[in-house]
Order: structure tokens, then sequence, then C-alpha cells
């Protein structure tokens, strides 16, 4: 299975990283791995982080031996699979963008247009609860009303239960599922919920008679819990293996405690970010997707970053650019602007679709018959090769993340690999990676403009 983990290359960043810089990062990070080892394996050394969070590292592995609670999920995924047309998602930041990434990454990238049998017999996923957009919500509300089936369901993930704009949404489609169905126990069949252990959405759903719900654990932070009921049953419903999602995360945990560094992904990623933020002052973090598929995934990468290392006026600013469409908009500034980027590329080696070929044409009026017979794939490599070349030759830093192909087990390595490696970067410069306190001023303010 080892072949299907993503590799991290970061041969070009170095020729222009310092390299003396980049070791002592690395004696840094080794101590740093210690500290977060222990701490993940319950026993934190004196002075360790408040609060600390990190279930999620052995999390995987756990998750693989408890049989019960796989198959729990997996029983509830397949019911909701079978009974459902249309699932309703509803969660903000942690609690969506992980789902929103394996739906994106892992799915027909038409999955919602398609009829029934060629979306692996699964129903179509609506996200919301993630904003407080009237006309997204309304426009939902309006397409589940006119589906000839009207077997749509709800899904709710809120650790804390009290998230506003979840909590609002929530109202809203019970409200539409109550008139719907006119019945508390089918309300209550329709219905799966993703909660803290003492929240107050756990009581509402048991008030309901919901019996499909699942208790989040309570040492990982919203944003790390993509690997528990969270990103699973979404998954699960979908169609997707999440053992095999649970085995990549796994793997990539090991590797991750006993690999040296040049053969460890999140340590030696970590080594080119840090070198490149504290030795050459490069703070902004483009994360360089080149498929479509990624764009979420970048977007969930954006807020392990930002929520993570953003604290006490430091942290870098991180960035999703999705290629080849960003080359042709930030693509000037990456190339020409500031020296404050390090990009690191996330690249697909082997397309999950047959390879389609560019056609000949008569009349090659636009001069394309040159490329007639090559793939989009070869096109697209150009591109990868061109683009970085070009990077190198003005001394802009790049590294590269090759992930073999799209598959559950490489995508869950994938979402370890970041989250140890931006973990890891918290304890080696003394950012607690967990917690969000930042977020709490907006929700003050709110609340006070709100009346309470
Ligand atoms: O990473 C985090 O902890 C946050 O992004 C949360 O996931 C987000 O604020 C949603 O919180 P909750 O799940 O409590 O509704």
């Amino acid at each position: 299975m080892s072949d299907l983990l993503p590799l991290y290359d970061s041969t070009a960043a170095d020729t222009v990283l310092d390299h003396d810089a980049r070791e002592a990062v690395i004696d840094r990070l080794l101590a740093a791995r210690t500290t977060l080892g222990n701490d993940a394996s319950g026993s934190p050394e004196p002075g360790a982080f408040e609060p600390l969070d990190t279930d999620f590292v052995n999390w995987p592995a756990r998750l693989l031996e408890d049989e019960a609670e796989l198959s729990r999920i997996e029983r509830v995924g397949a019911e909701f699979r079978e009974r459902a047309d249309e699932i309703v998602l509803l969660g903000i930041g942690g609690s969506s963008m992980g789902p929103r990434a394996l739906f994106s990454a892992l799915c027909d990238p038409y999955h919602n247009e398609r009829p029934r049998e060629a979306r692996r017999n699964a129903p179509r996923i609506y996200f919301e609860g993630d904003n407080l957009d009237n006309n997204f919500l309304v426009a939902l509300l309006d397409r589940l009303a006119h589906t000839t089936d009207q077997r749509w369901r709800l899904l709710v993930t809120s650790k804390s239960g009290n998230t506003i704009e979840t909590a609002i949404a929530l109202r809203v489609f019970l409200a539409a599922l109550e008139a719907r169905l006119g019945d508390a126990v089918e309300v209550a069949e329709s219905l799966a919920v993703m909660t803290g252990a003492d929240s107050p959405l756990r009581d509402q759903a048991v008030a309901l008679g919901c019996s499909n719900i699942f208790t989040l654990p309570e040492k990982i932070g919203g944003r790390f819990s993509v690997m528990t009921s969270v990103g699973l049953l979404p998954a699960a419903i979908l169609g997707l293996d999440i053992r095999a999602l649970l085995a990549g995360a796994a793997e990539m945990t090991r590797v991750f405690g006993e690999a040296d560094p040049g053969d460890n992904p999140p340590l030696d990623h970590a080594a080119t970010s840090i070198t490149a933020e504290e030795h050459h002052g490069m703070n902004v973090r483009v994360l360089s997707v080149w498929s479509k598929a990624l764009e979420p995934l970048g977007l969930w990468h954006d807020q392990l970053l930002a929520e993570s290392l953003g604290k006490d006026g430091r942290g870098a600013t991180p960035l999703t650019a999705v290629n080849t469409r960003d080359l042709h908009s930030r693509g000037q500034q990456h190339q020409d602007g500031r020296r404050d980027k390090l990009i690191t590329n996330l690249m697909i080696d082997e397309p999950r679709n047959i390879p389609l070929v560019i056609p000949p044409r008569p009349d090659d009026t636009d001069e394309l018959n040159r490329l007639a017979g090559r793939t989009l794939h070869e096109v697209l490599d150009a591109a990868i090769r061109g683009t970085n070349l070009a990077y190198a030759e003005d001394a802009r830093p790049t590294a590269d993340i090759h992930l073999p192909r799209l598959g559950e087990f490489t995508m869950g390595a994938l979402l370890q690999m970041l989250m140890l490696a931006i973990t890891l970067e918290g304890y080696a410069t003394g950012i607690n990676p967990f917690g969000q306190p930042g977020v709490e001023a907006y929700k003050r303010h709110m609340h006070n403009e709100l009346g309470r």
C-alpha cells in the first residue's frame, strides 16, 4: 500500500532555500515530533499546550480496531444511501470542509447531476449551514420541495452544538422535514447528528427521538476531525471506502513517527515551510492544486493552516490556487510579485478517467495539429514542469506533493499528512495549533448586535 502514499519532493525549493537553516529546523522538528508523540500517547510533558487536542494523531489506527463503531457508521451510511435521494449536510468550518473535500476529490465531478446508478447508487449531497446567505437557503429549500421523490434527509455536524449558522439552518430544514413528513418517528429516522458529548444539539436530537447520534471525540478539534464520523459518515453515504481512508491516514501516522527526514512527508513539508518563513521571510503559503477536484481540499487546508497557526500576531497566510486556471490570474503575481511566497504543488500522477486524446483537424487553423494524438494529461504535465521551471529560473521556491492517484487510501494519507505537518510546525515554533480563540470576537459582537 505504501506506493499509494503521497510523496513530498523539495528538490527545487532546496536550491533556493538556505541549507544550514533547513538542517537546524529539522533538528527542532525532530524534538517537536518526540513531544507531539508523547502528548498524543497520553503522556504530556509539563508545560504542554492547553488545549491539547492531539487525539487525531492515533485516531485512524484506533478506529480501525473499533469494529463496533466502524460498522455502525457503515450501517447508518448504507441506510441513508438506500433510503435518501438527497442529503443536506449542515455544518461550518471543520464540521463541513473535510466532508466537502472528500466529496469533491473522490466522487464524480457531476455527481449531483447524474442519475442514481451513475453515482454509485448514492444520494445527491448539498452543503448548507455554512453561511447566512438567504438566497442559497431559499434556493435549496425550493429545490428539495420540487424533487419528485421527496426522499431527502438531514446530517447535522456541530461539535459545540451552538454554532449559530448551523443551528439556524437546522431550524429551517427541520421545519421543512416536519412539514413534509408530518410524523415524528419518520423525522427522527431522517436525521443523523454528529456532536460533542455535552452539547445542546445532542439534547435537541435526543428530544426529537433521533437514534443516529455520533459522539465526537473530546480531544479532536473540528478542523482535525475529518477521520471521525464528521467525514466518515458522509463518505459512507456516498459509497466511499471508509476503511481505506482510515488505513491511508494510519499509514501516514506510522511513517511520520518512524521515518527519517527526507522520507517523512509531514516533517519534510514542515521543514521547507518553516525555513522559507523564518529564514527568507516567505510568509505566504500557496497550495497550488493541479486538479479542479482538489479545490475544496485546498480550502480545507486554508482553514487548517489559518486557524491552527494564525495566532498572537504570527502564522503564515494560506492561499489555494487551482491550476492551470489561476496561472491566468494569480500567476502573474506568483511569478513576478513580492518574494514572500512558498509554492507547494499538489498533483495527481495518474488521471482517474481514460485520458482524453487531442483530435486532429483537417483545417488546422488553430495550429494545434502538432499536439494531435497527445493526451490532455501530457499537456498538463508540460504545464506543471514549465511553471516549475519558470519559478526556478527566478529563484522562486517550489515543492511538490505527488499523489500517485486519487483514491480513498491516498486521500486519507494526504489529509493526515497535512494535519501532522501543521501540528508539528506549531510544536516547533511555539504556536499552539489547537483551539481558535480569535474566532470568538466576531461571535461576541454579533450576539450583542442581535440583542443578547
Ligand atoms: O476547527 C474548528 O474547531 C472550527 O472550525 C469548528 O469546526 C467550527 O467553528 C464549527 O464548530 P462546531 O462544530 O462546534 O459547530
